[in-house]
């Protein structure tokens, strides 16, 4: 999986498990992840037998998502013509191009010797590729293969002032995790999807929540995958439409419209949704906005962070220890919206419980 910002590692398993309860209650089937971004979510409910649409406004996640979401793991034949492409483009002699240029001299986010095969092995894809599953197959092996030897926080705004670690390995392309099964995936803006998705049993919404741009963030992915070789600029060498491609979502003052109306709009019976109190929406908000399009709204919090005391342990002014901590705060939860919504969420806790006896 691709570093990536507000990736819901940590929050996979609550959500499988609220999925879980919702259709255990209600026979759901089809779930839509409308801001996909690595397919992390996407993907591990395609593994519990959802029927998944996958959607993202960025490239990279397009071709992220025809690859773990549209694409059969289970067709042989096809992973055997694949594998044997991946052979052939990871034995490609490295040649100067545009990200050997660019995101290796001018910026520095992989050693050139690798900037080099990137280039290499980009200008052969499109050549090789039969179809667009196998070029995103193919074009998510290379991604993968490079972040696994970039030299960055894991952000593209910036670079290490000197190489990480990993950037000294040489680059190797690898077959990604394929899963059985096949699902839908689209590319738009999730209002404009809105107004077009077939009707599904759950919507998963987790929206930027300020005003960084996943389009510059990784700005260096869009363009391996668009191969346009765009004019860039600044230290980071960002892409020129960086500056132009703005998202509602990530403008104060456009968020919360655009969000009530996803949520009023989207053809979905149930909605869960990922809330950071560190963003631009309130809790109180989401619950009116959540029980208005929806009617029952619950709450399951998913990330405790001990306030730093706890952390420390409380301390008097000698430094001497005086107690322990009791409260947690909450900084993120997952909504859930839709009949019955009290219900689920106590379900899918019982599940969480008896998977994790020891969590918090
Ligand atoms: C918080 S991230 C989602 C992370 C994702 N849940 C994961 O686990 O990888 C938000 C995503 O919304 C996408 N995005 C931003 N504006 C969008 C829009 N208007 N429509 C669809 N996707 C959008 C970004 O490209 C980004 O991938």
């Amino acid at each position: 999986m691709i570093k990536y910002l507000g990736s819901k590692r940590t929050l996979v398993p609550r959500l499988v498990a609220l999925a879980d309860a919702v259709r255990e209650q209600s026979g759901a089937h089809t779930v839509a992840d409308v801001f996909t971004g690595t397919t992390r979510v996407a993907q591990a409910l395609k593994r519990r037998g959802f029927a998944v649409t996958a959607n993202d406004l960025a490239s990279y996640s397009e071709v992220l998502a025809t690859c773990y979401i549209a694409m059969d793991g289970n067709d042989a034949s096809a992973v055997r013509a694949i594998a044997d492409k991946l052979q052939y483009l990871d034995a490609l002699p490295g040649r100067d191009g545009y990200v050997t240029r660019t995101f290796c001299e001018e910026a520095r986010y992989f050693q050139p010797f690798n900037g080099r095969r990137i280039d290499a092995i980009r200008d052969a894809l499109d050549g090789v590729a039969e179809g667009a599953t196998e070029r995103a197959v193919l074009l998510t092996a290379l991604l993968l293969a490079a972040d696994r030897v970039d030299s960055t926080t894991g952000l593209q705004m910036a670079y290490l002032k000197g190489w990480a670690p990993r950037s000294h390995q040489t680059m190797q392309l690898r077959m990604p995790e394929l899963i059985a099964g096949t699902g839908t995936v689209f590319r738009e803006d999730a209002n404009v999807l809105a107004a077009q998705l077939a009707p599904v049993d759950i919507a998963y919404l987790d929206p930027p929540y300020n005003q960084h741009s996943y389009f510059s963030n990784y700005h260096v992915w869009e363009t391996i995958v668009r191969h346009d070789a765009p004019e860039s600029y600044g230290v980071a060498r960002k892409r020129v439409d960086c500056r132009t491609t703005k998202s509602a979502y990530n403008v104060r003052a456009r968020a919360w419209t655009a969000f009530s109306e996803l949520v009023r709009s989207l053809p979905a019976r149930y909605c869960l949704v990922s809330f950071s109190n560190e963003g631009y929406f309130h809790y109180d908000d989401i619950v009116s906005l959540l029980a208005s399009s929806h009617g029952e709204v619950a709450a399951m919090p998913v990330a405790f962070r001990r306030y730093v005391g706890a952390k420390i342990g409380i301390h008097n002014r000698r430094g001497e220890k005086v107690g322990t901590v009791s409260h947690l705060t909450n900084r993120e939860f997952l909504f859930v919206a839709g009949p019955e919504a009290g219900a689920i969420v106590e379900r899918a806790e019982r599940g969480l419980r008896a998977e994790e006896p020891n969590a918090p």
